[in-house]
């Protein structure tokens, strides 16, 4: 695969140790105007680093877009003369519609919008992914990038901004759960480095018990809630100072926020 990233920013650099690091491309091309962070990856013999964007797009077949929102509509207007039936065009340009990228570069290209979140660097992202028409075409290839990376889910485009609540907001939540544990923890006694060690890696273990059983949370819970015990006393008091709802009002809020911005 001969891939470019366009833009090659945060998410572009993550993007793309994420794929070297497993030897899924022949060839790639990393774009910005201002190189210089860039030749680090030069080490790799396969990258190459340019200015040019044209230049990136008429050596590579797959194109991965990483700039910000208000740069991406003068890009593709750079570039569009260039794009062909080998070309895939996948963008992680969050509130960048398919139907605004088609005004662009019309419907007969190979358009995929990606939705990763920051655990994308350490190659630990879900990442949400969805196509044009045409696009369905090459849906598992995009998914296959990503997956070097993390978890892939394909969704209708309308869920894209519930998406970005749950998975890219929801990095953010997560955090917040873990913080709380360690301040809980630190009173208990444990130093506060202590205290994260216990928070982080028991969140990564109840994480990792669902994904790997394809258990349910309560029955995980019901097989660490003995009938009068500790940890029954501990969830119901949560639960009466509204643990779940204040997630679930929480998820609604992010959620009715972004529909809002996207109106302004
Ligand atoms: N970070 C995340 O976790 C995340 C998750 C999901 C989606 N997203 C989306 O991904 C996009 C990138 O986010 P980011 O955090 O990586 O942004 P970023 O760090 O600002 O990266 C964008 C890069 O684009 C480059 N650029 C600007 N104009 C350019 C041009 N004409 N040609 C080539 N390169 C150009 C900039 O470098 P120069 O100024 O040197 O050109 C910059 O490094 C955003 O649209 C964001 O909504 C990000």
């Amino acid at each position: 695969m001969k891939i470019a990233i366009i833009g090659a920013g945060n998410l572009g650099m993550s993007i793309a140790e994420g794929v070297l690091s497993t030897n899924g491309a022949t060839s790639m091309i990393l774009t910005k105007r201002n190189l210089g962070d860039l030749k680090e990856l030069e080490k790799y013999g396969i990258v190459s680093t340019t200015s040019d964007n044209r230049e990136a797009v008429s050596k590579s077949d797959i194109l991965i877009f990483t700039v910000q929102p208000g740069q991406f509509t003068k890009i593709l207007n750079e570039v569009k003369d260039l794009l062909t039936d080998k070309h895939v065009i996948i963008s992680t340009i969050t509130g960048f519609s398919i139907a605004k990228i088609e005004e662009v570069i019309g419907p007969d290209n190979y358009i995929i919008r990606a939705m990763p979140n920051t655990a994308i660097s350490v190659g630990k992202s879900m990442t949400c992914i969805c196509s044009n028409e045409k696009g369905q075409k090459r849906i598992e290839l995009a998914k296959a990038i990503f997956n070097r990376m993390g978890h892939t889910l394909q969704i209708p485009e309308q869920q894209m901004q519930a998406a970005t609540v749950i998975c890219a907001s929801g990095i953010a939540f997560w955090m917040r759960m873990i913080r709380a544990t360690t301040q809980g923890a630190i009173q208990l006694g444990f130093d506060a480095k202590e205290a994260q060690e216990l928070a982080m890696h028991t969140c990564n273990g109840a994480a990792s018990l669902l994904i790997e059983s394809d258990s349910h949370p309560e029955y995980e819970i019901d097989k660490v809630t003995t009938p009068r015990g500790c940890t029954i006393s501990g969830l119901n008091e949560m639960e009466h100072q509204g643990l779940s709802s204040s997630l679930i009002r929480g998820i609604l809020a992010s959620f009715d926020k972004i529909n809002e911005i996207k109106k302004e």
